[in-house]
């Protein structure tokens, strides 16, 4: 598998990663044995760079994972681990629904996380959501004394704004930006924080590459979603705006059938193809579709297959919000 260099500070890590969230959390379908066969297969292929977060569950996901990698003879070198904090989880461990950026909660979080997920350090260490109530010197601060107190490594940040991605990199520096981008979600290319992060020498990490499974053209009605899953919620999974998306994702489709590929190899070929300092994290939690996915680093999209994608998924095409209001209110602070 090809490794990318994420930010300036020396993290390598596998062109393509793993998002685990789905296995445990906001996807409906649970299935803890096909999950971990999951893991352990994406290793097999090279896939070493797994995403998860404290939120997720809560705590399943790192759980999950932590038990996966307790039982590989693979060494803990050979996995590169990101996790989050800063969705708040209260005491009875339910997420509180607030964001929380104080050094004393991310202390405690950062332990939590290194049992649950069986491990002394963690490889990348991100801030999931900023807080506005408290100064980003601050978390950042204590970040930074993560770094040196060895229980991270590197560190990253979800869904900042351009202003605040400078003012963290300054306390402690940024090896990753991770927040929403596919063809679908192209905000990142306009709003600042894709051009900063290129400015400041940080790596991207798109998060729902696929559009949370829209682009694999498996999803065309909100019917076809599991009781509880989070996408029903959605804006974009929603009535007219579900409509006008799948008059969209037809063209796509259309595009991916001419070249001889998966629509999901060809959204994650396009997403790769935006520059080598990009990792996306494609989420599944089966290994036909893992298997499926770690084929797109070897699609390799023609000047002029770009520019038809760019035709029929220019910035902006997407109809619907990304969150529901209460979620988008919480992003680029
Ligand atoms: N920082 C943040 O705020 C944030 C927010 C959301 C996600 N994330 C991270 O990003 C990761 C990826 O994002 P995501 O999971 O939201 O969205 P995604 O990667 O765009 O899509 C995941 C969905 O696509 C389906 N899928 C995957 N491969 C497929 C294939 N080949 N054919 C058909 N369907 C396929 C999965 O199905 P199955 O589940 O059935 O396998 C799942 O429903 C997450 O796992 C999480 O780690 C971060």
């Amino acid at each position: 598998m090809e490794q990318r260099t994420l930010g300036s500070q020396g993290l390598r890590v596998s062109a393509l990663g793993l998002g685990c969230m789905g296995m445990t959390f906001a996807y409906g379908g649970q299935d803890d044995t096909e999950s971990r066969a999951t893991i352990e297969r994406a290793l097999e292929l090279g896939v070493t760079f797994l995403d998860t977060a404290d939120m997720y569950g809560p705590h399943t996901n790192e759980e999950l994972l932590g038990s996966v990698l307790s039982g590989l003879s693979s060494q803990r070198d050979e996995v590169t681990l990101a996790t989050k904090f800063g969705n708040e989880i209260g005491a009875d461990g339910k997420g509180t629904g607030r964001v929380n950026g104080r050094p004393d909660y991310l202390r405690g979080q950062i332990d939590g996380s290194l049992r649950r997920l069986g491990t002394d350090h963690v490889d990348l260490y991100y801030q999931h959501r900023v807080d506005p109530e408290v100064p980003i010197e601050e978390t950042w601060g204590a970040l930074g004394e993560l770094v040196d107190a060895g229980k991270v490594r590197y560190l990253g940040i979800s869904e900042a704004a351009p202003e605040t991605i400078r003012r963290a990199h300054a306390t402690a520096p940024i090896s990753a930006v991770q927040t929403e981008y596919s063809l679908f979600t192209r905000d990142v290319e306009d709003d600042g924080v894709l051009a900063t992060c290129r400015e400041l020498g940080i790596g991207f990490v798109p998060y729902s590459p696929i559009g949370r499974g829209f682009l694999s053209g498996t999803i065309r009605s909100t019917d076809d979603l599991p009781e509880g899953d989070w996408r029903r919620n959605s804006p974009r999974f929603q009535g007219e705006a579900l409509q006008a998306n799948l008059r969209v994702l037809d063209e796509v489709n259309a595009l991916a059938e001419r070249k001889g590929v998966s629509p999901t190899q060809l959204a994650l070929a396009w997403v790769l193809a935006q520059g080598d300092d990009i990792v996306p994290i494609p989420g599944t939690k089966r290994r036909r579709y893992l298997e499926e996915n770690a084929g797109a680093v070897d699609v390799h999209l023609s000047a002029e297959e770009l520019g038809a994608i760019e035709e029929v998924a220019p910035v902006g095409v997407a109809s619907g919000e990304r969150y529901p209001a209460a979620a988008m209110g919480m992003l680029r602070r």
